[in-house]
């Protein structure tokens, strides 16, 4: 949600600031601008739309300067125009600024600054921001002290970089809720940003700043302070993945990249976790928890959009097999209702990013009422990571697409071996824990039999590329499946979807089907088959188009649906991992017949950091 990145030293800004924002674009691509100090002033470029605008004005103007900000917008307050898009600069233009986040009291301060002269030209919460600086900086004193003052009375979310003409050669960040980073580079150089991917062709030594942390960054390195001026440590983490992770690798999109890697991120987060002889998982990030695991006796599992539904068969997973009740939530409900958190109760956030907005807000709900909270988080470093008392990583790599894919899959691995880890503490015998044990070890070999699937799917795609609906049926396991199904296609491809449990429909949506609606079935060979099986029944009852996604021969099914995708099975609690990867391929390529922009789709951004 917008990214920023800064950079001083000795090269050339603007390049570095433009491969920067490439990197970033997956957070919000309704516009994007720099501002660079140019020995004589700021300059400013700024385009509505995508990088590519920037990009050709930048190439046109060719600003100038080693030290400079930029931003890649996700608009929050006014429309995606050039007079909203960042930086904002205060009336005489010397002072530049970017930021990504919502300032709550930003009305307040507009009038406030209005009723003595101050002429605001957008309609964002940001340039508030910039006049408060200008209207608190004390001639004489440096940037930093009037970007402290301001600071001090902003209420909301916010991560900022600001440059002056006034106070030349250095850029103060600051962070409140919203993610940012210093990057540490040699020879003068360093750099700021929201997420490491921008900075690591430079640098791979990151400073993750704190909420409450501000920072002045110039060709000596930098220093950082709390906003009331104390000098603060923080320490310097080296980023472990290469640039190739996140380029595209020969692949048309980044979406189809990331669903193809899944074999391997499902090896990386089962990497040195299994035991197989105990019928047990190694968890090193909660094994220094067992005592606090032990007294768990309710689990309530926080999310948003893909990684609530893995947090549903998170439920179902746990409750089954290590029979702990668990409850899962909407993080942007728990954040506002007043939930019931009693003693033994943990908390157990799960997010791709570890910045979404709304599971933070409710991490901190239930921290503040003194309750343990677990992580399962794929950015390393992220502000969910740092703030769980304990957790594991995914270990997928960068996800670049806006729609999460394989950190859904990866996701639902760690939800296992946390399952298993807590069931073997408490029901689940070792026999039980072994086979899940050998399950997860085919699993990635599985998940390559499904990708085979992908001509098949393509076809698929094109014959009901046409369709306006789709409905996604499931059961049991495969109920979060379907919701998940659905929500990828309405991402990338735009055409309505909607999942639901399979024996709900006849009590609403069958109204909806006809011989122009595609069903999505999901029926394994499970409990509920024959369930599933009645529910097809129905559809064809009503011309309903099935495809049907089956795990062996499915005769009873020839004749009765109108396509079948086989994949392999597995045990129950894993089957998802391979319902989904179709279901992944058959959005994807929707998408791509429909020629709609699949890795950055309208509206989306990768990581939502407002509320
Ligand atoms: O980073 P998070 O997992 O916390 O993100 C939560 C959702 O914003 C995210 O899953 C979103 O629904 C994806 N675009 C789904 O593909």
């Amino acid at each position: 949600m917008c990214g920023i990145v800064g950079y001083v030293g000795p090269e050339k800004a603007a390049p570095i600031l433009l491969q920067g924002l490439k990197r970033l674009e997956y957070r919000g691509y309704d516009s994007a601008g720099l501002a660079l100090l140019n020995g004589s002033g700021v300059q400013v470029v700024k385009r509505p739309g995508k990088l590519t605008s920037l990009e050709k004005a930048v190439s046109d103007v060719r600003p100038s300067g080693n030290c400079g900000i930029a931003h890649t917008r996700w608009a929050t307050h006014g429309a995606p125009n050039e007079p909203n898009a960042h930086p904002h600069t205060s009336g005489q233009g010397d002072i530049a600024l970017v930021h990504n986040g919502i300032i709550e009291n930003a009305s307040d301060i507009r009038t406030q600054l209005s009723a003595i002269g101050y002429a605001f030209i957008s309609e964002t919460d940001t340039e508030a921001i910039v006049h408060l600086i200008d209207r608190l900086w004390v001639e004489g004193e440096p940037l930093e002290d009037a970007v402290a003052a301001a600071l001090r009375r902003l209420e909301g979310t916010y991560g900022i970089a600001v440059i002056s003409s006034r106070d030349p050669g250095k850029i103060v960040i600051a962070r409140n809720g919203s993610p940012l980073l210093i990057g540490a580079g040699k020879n003068g150089q360093t750099l700021a940003s929201s997420d490491a991917a921008a900075v690591i062709t430079i640098t791979k030594d990151v400073v993750y700043l704190d909420d409450g942390d501000y920072a002045v960054l110039d060709t000596n390195g930098y220093r950082i302070n709390n906003f009331h001026g104390a000098q603060v440590n923080r320490s310097v983490h080296a980023v472990t993945w290469d640039i190739e992770v996140i380029e595209k690798g020969g692949y048309e999109h980044f979406m189809l990249k990331e669903i193809s890697e899944q074999p391997s991120s499902l090896r990386n987060v089962m990497r040195g976790r299994l035991l197989e002889e105990e019928g047990d998982s190694r968890l090193g990030g909660i094994a220094d928890h067992q005592p606090d695991l032990r007294r768990v006796r309710r689990v309530v599992i926080t999310a948003c959009g893909t990684s609530w539904h893995a947090a549903l068969l998170g439920e179902y997973m746990i409750e089954e097999l290590a029979r702990i009740p668990v409850e899962v939530e909407y993080a942007s409900e728990f954040r506002y209702r007043n939930p019931v958190l009693e003693e033994g109760t943990l908390v157990l956030a799960i997010s791709q990013s570890g910045e979404t907005a709304d599971t933070l807000a409710a991490l901190r709900e239930a921290k503040h009422r003194g309750i343990s909270t677990m992580g399962v988080v794929n950015v390393v470093g992220s502000t969910i990571a740092r703030e769980t008392d304990y957790g594991i990583y995914l270990h997928a790599g960068p996800e670049i697409g806006v729609a999460s894919t394989k950190t859904f899959t990866s996701q639902l691995v760690a939800l296992a071996l946390i399952t298993l880890n807590m069931g073997r503490r408490r029901h689940l015998s070792v026999v039980q824990g072994g086979a899940i044990v050998r399950a997860l070890q085919e699993l990635p070999v599985q998940v390559e039999e499904v990708l085979k699937l992908d001509a098949q799917i393509r076809a698929l795609a094109e014959a009901y590329a046409e369709a306006r609906n789709f409905l996604y049926l499931g059961r049991g396991f495969q109920f979060p499946v379907a919701l998940e199904g659905a929500l990828k296609l309405k991402e990338v491809s735009y055409i309505h979807a909607e999942g639901y449990p399979a024996a709900e429909m006849k009590h609403g949506p069958i109204a909806l089907i006809d011989q122009d609606m595609p069903v999505v079935v999901l029926a394994p060979r499970d409990v509920v088959y024959q369930k599933i099986v009645s529910s097809i029944e129905e559809v064809r009852a009503r011309h309903g188009r099935i495809i049907a996604v089956v795990t062996d021969e499915a005769l009873e099914l020839e004749g009765k649906v109108d396509h079948i995708i086989r994949v392999p099975q597995t045990i129950p609690l894993l089957q998802p991992v391979l319902t989904t990867v179709p279901l992944q391929l058959l959005a994807y390529h929707m998408a791509v017949v429909r020629g709609t922009d699949v890795d950055q789709p309208r509206n989306l951004a990768k990581s939502v950091t407002v509320e």
